[in-house]
């Protein structure tokens, strides 16, 4: 048997983590091969919230889970983690956008990336959930130096599913013959779906879909406000297919990338070829070549229409970063 590989999440009381554990230490996550010990972070005031999570989690008598460590101390949880999702963050309500979360949840983005910085694996691959996940991101490796730039990540994944299940429908094409969906950017409705380099099954999405219009503008908008769609319908922030996208966006930092396709990550800008600002985490098309080690797909011709797009969702990181 393998060892262990140690895996971080924070937010363990709340309402992504209730999807997202049970799939990780079912196998989701990294195979059916590899057992885990899941290190599970809250609040004091969502302990007892943890504490029955934990009891479900061991009532499932998951194979593959070695250990389960649950506590309010970030440094006793990072202790070696090999993968941290940090989810553990305010979601917003009805009417605000994700950056009114900046003030507040900013503090923990400090805390847990110094602990990151002092207790996890060097090598540590670090996921960030918690909105407004780009600058949260960028928070979390400005505060753990130790930990290499290229292991910090924000979600941008949701965005990039959302965009493909509504060219799926739009086209009559299955969601498998949706390839190369970029989503360029911030996390945020200045975020960039962008149509012009996808293939659906083999074919410019342009030329299947015969609605340039549609896809400039329904498309897009549709794509930016779904998060509050479905925050304004449920009455809280999307949570099954917030935990779906994290799963998947570690599946696909894990391992190689399929020839003809591509995923949507946040990422810090350091030397990108696209000219977007350094020093920022940024959605870009990227290929894995496994282990989390990615690149980012170079030589894409950018849109007029989509440049301009890419430029505004850039102004608002910068603007975010402070
Ligand atoms: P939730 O309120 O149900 O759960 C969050 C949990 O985090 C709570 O139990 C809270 O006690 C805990 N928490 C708060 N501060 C913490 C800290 N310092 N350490 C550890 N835990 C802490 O919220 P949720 O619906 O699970 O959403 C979590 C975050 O994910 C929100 O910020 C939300 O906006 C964001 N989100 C992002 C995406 C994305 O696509 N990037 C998608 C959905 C939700
Ligand atoms: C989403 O896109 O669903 C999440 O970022 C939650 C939100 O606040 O919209």
């Amino acid at each position: 048997m393998k060892d262990s590989k140690k895996i971080a999440i924070t937010g363990g009381g709340g309402q992504i983590a209730y999807s997202i554990l049970f799939r990780i230490a079912e196998g989701g996550l990294l195979g059916h091969e590899q057992p885990i010990e899941l290190r599970i972070l809250e609040i004091p005031e969502a302990k007892k919230t943890l504490d029955g999570v934990v009891m479900e989690l061991e009532d499932c008598a998951f194979p593959l889970v070695t250990k389960i460590v649950a506590s309010t101390d970030p440094y006793e949880i990072f202790e070696n983690a090999q993968i941290a999702l940090l989810i553990g963050a305010k979601p917003r309500a009805p009417g605000m956008e994700r950056s009114d979360l900046l003030v507040e949840n900013a503090k923990i983005f400090i805390e847990q990336g110094k602990a990151l910085n002092e207790k996890a694996a060097s090598d540590i691959l670090v996921f960030v959930v918690g909105n407004p996940c780009n600058t949260n991101a960028w928070i979390t490796m400005q505060n753990a130096p130790k930990i290499d730039r290229s292991r910090f990540f924000a979600m941008t994944r949701l965005d990039q599913n959302r965009a493909k299940a509504l060219l799926a429908k739009r086209s009559g094409a299955p969601v498998r013959e949706i390839k190369q969906m970029t989503i360029w950017g911030n996390h945020s409705s200045t975020q960039v779906p962008d149509f012009t380099h996808v293939k659906i099954a083999g074919k410019p999405a342009e030329e299947v879909i015969q609605d340039r219009r549609w896809l400039e503008t329904e498309f897009i908008e549709t794509v930016q406000k779904r998060g509050t769609a479905v925050l304004e319908a449920r009455g809280k922030s999307s949570a099954a297919s917030a935990a779906n996208a994290a799963i998947n966006s570690i599946c696909s930092l894990m391992q190689p990338t399929p020839d003809g396709e591509w995923f949507s990550v946040g990422i810090c800008s350091d030397g990108n070829p696209y000219g977007v600002e350094e020093n920022l985490i940024f959605s870009f098309p990227c290929r894995s070549k496994g282990n989390g080690q990615i690149e980012i797909v170079s030589g894409l011709e950018i849109d007029p229409f989509i440049k301009e797009k890419i430029e505004a969702s850039e102004k608002e990181l910068i603007q975010e970063r402070g």
